[in-house]
């Protein structure tokens, strides 16, 4: 483990680039390719989630982009994320993040006004996408990332982010 570790010190300043040239499914693809080695071999989920919410920002200049952690079954409850300050705490079943992890899948909201329970943890926010993270058949929590814009995702996002979470579960 501790030589995997040394990855992280010796590339200390990694950039998640996202050429807007290249079509959706080719930036997730470039994203995937730079991420995964990235990732590889960090046990310490919060710190590999933090990273993944900062490199996704920097990548795809996602308005609003964090995890969600699963809290005695009841709770979802703010993890790492980058954005404006949000809400701390969603129950099981409310929201859009608390159905993706009711139903443990993924969720792609093209207008977030239209979705009934919506959380409006800001009102700039005009549609979403939530990423359910399943360890061992258990959701563990969710990716939720928000766009300014309408109808802003789509099957390609949720093939990237779910391979995206996939790299973090199994890191
Ligand atoms: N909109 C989410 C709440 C979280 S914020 O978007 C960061 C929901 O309805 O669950």
């Amino acid at each position: 483990m501790y030589r995997k570790r040394t990855i992280y010190f010796e590339h200390m300043e990694p950039t998640f680039t996202s050429s807007p040239a290249l079509s959706k499914r080719e930036r997730y693809e470039q994203f995937l390719t730079e991420f995964a080695p990235f990732i590889e071999g960090e046990d310490d989920r919060i710190s590999a989630m933090a990273n993944t919410a900062a490199a996704l920002h920097e990548a795809f200049g996602f308005f609003w982009v964090g995890f969600y952690l699963v809290h005695d079954e009841l709770w979802l409850h703010l993890g790492p994320f980058q954005g404006s300050v949000a809400c701390s705490r969603i129950r099981h079943g409310r929201g859009v993040c608390g159905t993706a992890w009711a139903k443990a899948q993924t969720l792609i909201v093209p207008d977030v006004d239209a979705f009934p329970g919506h959380i409006a943890c800001s009102s700039l926010s005009r549609s979403e996408i939530v990423v359910p993270m399943i360890n061992g058949g258990k959701v563990i929590g969710v990716l939720d990332i928000d766009s300014d814009c309408l109808d802003a995702f789509d099957e390609d996002d949720r093939r990237g982010l779910e391979a995206v979470v996939k790299h973090i579960i199994s890191a």
